[in-house]
Protein backbone atom coordinates (compact mmCIF):
# COMPACT_ATOMS: atom_id res chain seq x y z
CA UNK A 1 0.00 0.00 0.00
CA UNK A 2 1.27 3.12 -1.19
CA UNK A 3 -1.47 4.98 0.62
CA UNK A 4 -3.25 5.92 4.25
CA UNK A 5 -6.96 6.51 2.61
CA UNK A 6 -9.12 4.24 4.94
CA UNK A 7 -9.17 2.04 7.80
CA UNK A 8 -10.92 0.09 6.12
CA UNK A 9 -8.86 -1.24 3.66
CA UNK A 10 -6.20 -1.99 6.43
CA UNK A 11 -5.25 -5.96 7.62
CA UNK A 12 -4.90 -6.79 11.35
CA UNK A 13 -1.71 -7.25 10.75
CA UNK A 14 -1.20 -3.85 9.28
CA UNK A 15 -2.83 -1.99 11.93
CA UNK A 16 -0.87 -3.78 14.56
CA UNK A 17 2.39 -2.97 12.59
CA UNK A 18 1.35 0.69 12.67
CA UNK A 19 0.37 0.92 16.21
CA UNK A 20 4.06 -1.31 17.03
CA UNK A 21 5.79 1.55 14.83
CA UNK A 22 3.94 3.99 16.71
CA UNK A 23 5.11 3.03 20.23
CA UNK A 24 8.69 2.97 18.83
CA UNK A 25 7.91 6.68 17.98
CA UNK A 26 6.40 7.58 21.52
CA UNK A 27 9.64 6.22 23.21
CA UNK A 28 11.35 8.77 20.83
CA UNK A 29 9.32 11.38 21.93
CA UNK A 30 10.34 10.71 25.55
CA UNK A 31 13.77 11.48 24.20
CA UNK A 32 15.57 14.51 24.76
CA UNK A 33 16.67 14.76 21.05
CA UNK A 34 13.25 14.32 20.08
CA UNK A 35 14.06 13.68 16.08
CA UNK A 36 15.18 11.25 14.07
CA UNK A 37 17.26 11.68 10.65
CA UNK A 38 14.93 8.60 8.79
CA UNK A 39 13.25 11.35 6.20
CA UNK A 40 15.90 13.64 5.68
CA UNK A 41 15.39 14.78 2.21
CA UNK A 42 11.90 13.94 1.68
CA UNK A 43 9.15 16.43 1.53
CA UNK A 44 5.92 16.56 3.17
CA UNK A 45 2.85 18.88 1.62
CA UNK A 46 -0.02 19.53 4.54
CA UNK A 47 -2.83 20.06 1.83
CA UNK A 48 -5.67 21.43 3.99
CA UNK A 49 -8.90 22.69 2.27
CA UNK A 50 -10.62 22.43 5.80
CA UNK A 51 -9.66 24.19 9.03
CA UNK A 52 -7.57 22.03 11.51
CA UNK A 53 -5.94 22.39 14.42
CA UNK A 54 -4.82 19.06 16.13
CA UNK A 55 -4.43 17.02 12.85
CA UNK A 56 -2.44 19.62 10.80
CA UNK A 57 0.09 20.67 13.60
CA UNK A 58 0.46 17.06 14.60
CA UNK A 59 0.97 16.38 10.92
CA UNK A 60 3.58 18.87 10.77
CA UNK A 61 5.82 18.34 14.57
CA UNK A 62 5.46 14.14 12.97
CA UNK A 63 6.95 15.28 9.71
CA UNK A 64 9.50 17.05 10.71
CA UNK A 65 10.83 15.15 14.25
CA UNK A 66 11.66 12.78 11.04
CA UNK A 67 13.56 14.83 9.58
CA UNK A 68 11.40 15.70 6.76
CA UNK A 69 11.02 19.27 5.01
CA UNK A 70 7.45 20.60 5.79
CA UNK A 71 4.85 22.75 3.52
CA UNK A 72 1.74 23.56 4.63
CA UNK A 73 -0.92 24.50 2.08
CA UNK A 74 -3.94 25.85 3.43
CA UNK A 75 -7.04 26.71 0.90
CA UNK A 76 -7.64 30.16 2.86
CA UNK A 77 -5.60 32.63 0.69
CA UNK A 78 -4.20 30.44 -1.84
CA UNK A 79 -4.91 30.63 -5.81
CA UNK A 80 -7.60 27.86 -4.68
CA UNK A 81 -10.26 31.36 -3.80
CA UNK A 82 -9.48 32.28 -8.05
CA UNK A 83 -11.07 28.89 -9.04
CA UNK A 84 -7.87 27.09 -9.21
CA UNK A 85 -8.82 22.70 -9.41
CA UNK A 86 -7.24 20.30 -6.78
CA UNK A 87 -5.42 18.83 -9.87
CA UNK A 88 -3.47 21.92 -10.93
CA UNK A 89 -3.32 22.70 -6.87
CA UNK A 90 -1.67 19.37 -6.19
CA UNK A 91 0.80 18.66 -9.60
CA UNK A 92 1.91 22.65 -8.52
CA UNK A 93 2.54 20.93 -5.33
CA UNK A 94 4.39 18.33 -6.86
CA UNK A 95 6.33 20.03 -9.34
CA UNK A 96 7.90 21.15 -6.10
CA UNK A 97 8.85 17.89 -4.75
CA UNK A 98 6.30 16.52 -2.88
CA UNK A 99 7.27 13.03 -1.53
CA UNK A 100 4.17 12.88 0.88
CA UNK A 101 0.87 14.48 0.50
CA UNK A 102 -1.14 14.63 3.44
CA UNK A 103 -5.00 15.88 2.39
CA UNK A 104 -7.49 17.01 4.31
CA UNK A 105 -10.72 17.94 1.85
CA UNK A 106 -14.76 18.47 2.64
CA UNK A 107 -15.55 16.26 -0.60
CA UNK A 108 -15.71 12.69 0.41
CA UNK A 109 -13.18 10.87 -1.88
CA UNK A 110 -10.44 13.24 -2.75
CA UNK A 111 -7.88 11.97 -1.31
CA UNK A 112 -8.64 8.15 -3.01
CA UNK A 113 -9.21 10.75 -6.00
CA UNK A 114 -5.67 12.34 -5.72
CA UNK A 115 -4.44 8.96 -4.69
CA UNK A 116 -5.38 7.17 -8.03
CA UNK A 117 -5.54 10.04 -10.16
CA UNK A 118 -1.91 9.83 -11.67
CA UNK A 119 -2.02 13.47 -11.12
CA UNK A 120 0.75 12.91 -8.76
CA UNK A 121 3.31 10.30 -7.43
CA UNK A 122 3.61 11.08 -3.74
CA UNK A 123 2.08 8.90 -1.49
CA UNK A 124 -1.01 10.30 -0.46
CA UNK A 125 -2.97 10.14 3.59
CA UNK A 126 -6.09 11.38 4.46
CA UNK A 127 -6.31 14.01 6.86
CA UNK A 128 -10.32 13.92 6.85
CA UNK A 129 -12.51 13.64 4.34
CA UNK A 130 -15.63 15.08 4.14
CA UNK A 131 -18.04 12.33 6.31
CA UNK A 132 -15.67 9.94 5.07
CA UNK A 133 -12.57 8.43 6.70
CA UNK A 134 -10.35 9.55 8.80
CA UNK A 135 -7.84 7.07 9.62
CA UNK A 136 -5.48 8.25 11.48
CA UNK A 137 -7.48 9.55 14.08
CA UNK A 138 -8.44 5.91 14.49
CA UNK A 139 -5.28 4.84 14.33
CA UNK A 140 -4.21 7.67 17.06
CA UNK A 141 -7.68 6.48 19.51
CA UNK A 142 -6.71 2.47 18.85
CA UNK A 143 -3.54 3.59 20.34
CA UNK A 144 -4.75 5.33 23.01
CA UNK A 145 -6.91 2.73 24.25
CA UNK A 146 -4.48 -0.04 23.52
CA UNK A 147 -1.62 1.91 25.80
CA UNK A 148 -4.18 2.43 28.41
CA UNK A 149 -5.77 -1.08 28.53
CA UNK A 150 -2.55 -3.38 27.95
CA UNK A 151 0.36 -0.75 28.87
CA UNK A 152 4.14 -1.85 28.79
CA UNK A 153 2.55 -5.01 27.33
CA UNK A 154 0.89 -3.25 24.51
CA UNK A 155 3.07 -4.25 21.58
CA UNK A 156 1.81 -7.08 19.47
CA UNK A 157 -1.59 -6.82 20.72
CA UNK A 158 -5.13 -6.19 19.46
CA UNK A 159 -8.24 -4.50 21.48
CA UNK A 160 -9.78 -8.14 21.43
CA UNK A 161 -13.05 -8.26 23.68
CA UNK A 162 -12.53 -4.45 24.11
CA UNK A 163 -16.41 -2.62 23.97
CA UNK A 164 -16.49 0.82 23.18
CA UNK A 165 -19.76 3.05 22.70
CA UNK A 166 -19.48 5.96 20.28
CA UNK A 167 -22.10 8.88 20.71
CA UNK A 168 -23.23 11.44 18.98
CA UNK A 169 -23.69 13.17 15.63
CA UNK A 170 -22.74 9.61 13.94
CA UNK A 171 -24.36 11.02 10.25
CA UNK A 172 -21.59 13.51 9.99
CA UNK A 173 -18.39 11.67 11.45
CA UNK A 174 -15.97 10.75 9.59
CA UNK A 175 -13.85 9.10 12.68
CA UNK A 176 -16.98 7.51 13.76
CA UNK A 177 -16.48 5.54 10.40
CA UNK A 178 -12.66 5.23 10.72
CA UNK A 179 -13.16 3.98 14.44
CA UNK A 180 -16.02 1.49 13.60
CA UNK A 181 -13.66 -0.62 10.77
CA UNK A 182 -10.38 -0.15 12.92
CA UNK A 183 -11.89 -1.26 15.83
CA UNK A 184 -13.39 -4.75 14.38
CA UNK A 185 -10.04 -4.87 12.86
CA UNK A 186 -8.83 -5.25 16.07
CA UNK A 187 -11.14 -7.30 17.80
CA UNK A 188 -13.22 -4.79 19.66
CA UNK A 189 -17.24 -4.79 19.70
CA UNK A 190 -18.93 -1.01 19.04
CA UNK A 191 -22.08 0.49 19.79
CA UNK A 192 -23.17 3.71 18.30
CA UNK A 193 -25.41 6.40 19.60
CA UNK A 194 -27.38 8.63 18.43
CA UNK A 195 -30.41 10.76 17.77
CA UNK A 196 -32.64 8.62 15.31
CA UNK A 197 -31.93 11.82 12.46
CA UNK A 198 -28.15 11.30 13.06
CA UNK A 199 -27.44 8.19 12.20
CA UNK A 200 -26.58 7.06 8.61
CA UNK A 201 -28.78 5.63 6.78
CA UNK A 202 -26.02 3.12 5.35
CA UNK A 203 -25.91 1.43 8.67
CA UNK A 204 -27.11 -1.94 7.83
CA UNK A 205 -23.27 -3.41 6.70
CA UNK A 206 -21.45 -1.59 9.58
CA UNK A 207 -19.76 -3.98 12.16
CA UNK A 208 -21.67 -2.18 14.79
CA UNK A 209 -24.61 -2.36 17.30
CA UNK A 210 -27.01 0.86 16.98
CA UNK A 211 -28.74 2.24 19.46
CA UNK A 212 -30.57 5.84 20.17
CA UNK A 213 -30.40 5.25 24.50
CA UNK A 214 -27.46 6.52 25.90
CA UNK A 215 -28.39 5.60 29.41
CA UNK A 216 -29.20 1.85 28.61
CA UNK A 217 -25.70 1.42 27.05
CA UNK A 218 -23.47 3.54 29.46
CA UNK A 219 -25.44 0.67 31.47
CA UNK A 220 -23.55 -1.98 30.56
CA UNK A 221 -20.25 -0.69 31.35
CA UNK A 222 -18.22 -0.13 28.87
CA UNK A 223 -14.81 -0.21 28.60
CA UNK A 224 -14.67 2.77 26.45
CA UNK A 225 -17.19 5.99 25.71
CA UNK A 226 -15.98 8.21 23.00
CA UNK A 227 -18.15 11.29 22.61
CA UNK A 228 -18.54 12.84 19.48
CA UNK A 229 -18.52 16.86 17.90
CA UNK A 230 -21.64 18.04 17.33
CA UNK A 231 -20.75 19.50 13.72
CA UNK A 232 -23.79 21.84 12.99
CA UNK A 233 -21.68 23.57 10.28
CA UNK A 234 -22.56 20.36 7.94
CA UNK A 235 -26.42 20.52 8.96
CA UNK A 236 -27.85 21.21 5.66
CA UNK A 237 -31.69 20.31 6.81
CA UNK A 238 -31.18 17.27 8.91
CA UNK A 239 -32.85 17.69 12.01
CA UNK A 240 -30.89 18.19 14.87
CA UNK A 241 -32.79 18.25 17.93
CA UNK A 242 -32.23 21.56 20.28
CA UNK A 243 -29.12 22.01 22.12
CA UNK A 244 -30.96 21.25 25.67
CA UNK A 245 -32.64 18.15 24.42
CA UNK A 246 -29.20 16.99 22.83
CA UNK A 247 -27.68 17.12 26.06
CA UNK A 248 -30.47 16.05 27.95
CA UNK A 249 -30.94 12.61 25.86
CA UNK A 250 -27.67 12.11 24.64
CA UNK A 251 -24.20 14.63 26.61
CA UNK A 252 -22.06 13.06 28.56
CA UNK A 253 -23.31 15.60 31.35
CA UNK A 254 -22.51 15.74 35.00
CA UNK A 255 -24.78 12.85 36.12
CA UNK A 256 -24.00 10.23 33.38
CA UNK A 257 -20.42 10.88 34.01
CA UNK A 258 -20.94 10.07 38.11
CA UNK A 259 -22.44 6.84 37.07
CA UNK A 260 -19.98 5.54 34.85
CA UNK A 261 -16.96 3.24 36.69
CA UNK A 262 -13.95 4.93 37.10
CA UNK A 263 -12.13 2.67 35.02
CA UNK A 264 -14.37 3.80 31.80
CA UNK A 265 -11.93 6.08 28.97
CA UNK A 266 -13.51 9.18 28.23
CA UNK A 267 -12.42 9.70 24.68
CA UNK A 268 -13.56 12.63 22.49
CA UNK A 269 -11.23 13.68 19.17
CA UNK A 270 -11.72 17.46 19.51
CA UNK A 271 -12.66 19.65 19.15
CA UNK A 272 -15.09 19.21 22.16
CA UNK A 273 -18.36 21.43 22.48
CA UNK A 274 -18.25 21.68 26.08
CA UNK A 275 -21.58 21.37 28.03
CA UNK A 276 -23.25 20.37 24.68
CA UNK A 277 -21.99 16.69 24.16
CA UNK A 278 -19.75 16.86 27.26
CA UNK A 279 -19.05 18.05 30.61
CA UNK A 280 -16.02 19.86 31.36
CA UNK A 281 -16.13 17.24 34.57
CA UNK A 282 -15.81 14.36 32.06
CA UNK A 283 -13.32 16.34 29.69
CA UNK A 284 -10.82 17.17 32.30
CA UNK A 285 -11.13 14.29 34.06
CA UNK A 286 -8.38 11.34 35.02
CA UNK A 287 -10.31 8.62 32.90
CA UNK A 288 -10.53 11.73 30.24
CA UNK A 289 -7.44 11.03 27.39
CA UNK A 290 -8.23 14.13 25.62
CA UNK A 291 -4.43 15.19 25.59
CA UNK A 292 -3.50 11.80 25.39
CA UNK A 293 -5.05 11.35 22.10
CA UNK A 294 -3.64 14.99 21.16
CA UNK A 295 0.42 13.61 22.31
CA UNK A 296 -0.32 10.05 21.04
CA UNK A 297 -1.25 11.58 17.14
CA UNK A 298 2.10 12.83 16.80
CA UNK A 299 3.46 9.43 17.42
CA UNK A 300 1.01 7.48 15.29
CA UNK A 301 1.33 10.28 12.39
CA UNK A 302 5.65 9.58 12.37
CA UNK A 303 4.39 6.10 12.19
CA UNK A 304 2.17 6.82 9.10
CA UNK A 305 4.53 8.82 7.50
CA UNK A 306 7.66 6.40 8.29
CA UNK A 307 5.94 3.57 6.63
CA UNK A 308 4.40 5.17 3.51
CA UNK A 309 8.10 7.25 2.61
CA UNK A 310 10.26 4.62 3.17
CA UNK A 311 7.60 2.08 1.47
CA UNK A 312 7.00 0.15 4.78
CA UNK A 313 3.26 -0.52 3.71
CA UNK A 314 3.95 -1.69 0.34
N1 LIG B 1 -9.67 15.58 15.62
C1 LIG B 1 -9.43 16.43 14.59
O1 LIG B 1 -9.40 16.04 13.42
O2 LIG B 1 -9.22 17.73 14.98
P1 LIG B 1 -8.86 18.92 13.98
O3 LIG B 1 -10.08 19.19 13.14
O4 LIG B 1 -8.50 20.07 14.88
O5 LIG B 1 -7.71 18.50 13.11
Amino acid sequence: MRHLLSTKALTRDEAIGLLDIAEDMAAVQEREVKKLPTLRGKTVVNLFFEDSTRTRISFEAAAKRLSADVINFSAKGSSVSKGESLKDTAQTLQAMGADGVVIRHPASGAPHLLATSGWIDAGVVNAGDGTHEHPTQALLDAFTMRRRIHGAAARGKGLDGIRVVIVGDILHSRVARSNVWLLETLGAETTLVAPPTLVPVDTAGWPAQISHDLDASLAEHPDVVMMLRIQAERMHGAFFPDSREYSRLWGLDDGRFAQLPATTMVMHPGPMNRGLEIAAAAADSPQSTVREQVANGVSVRMAALYLLLSGGLD
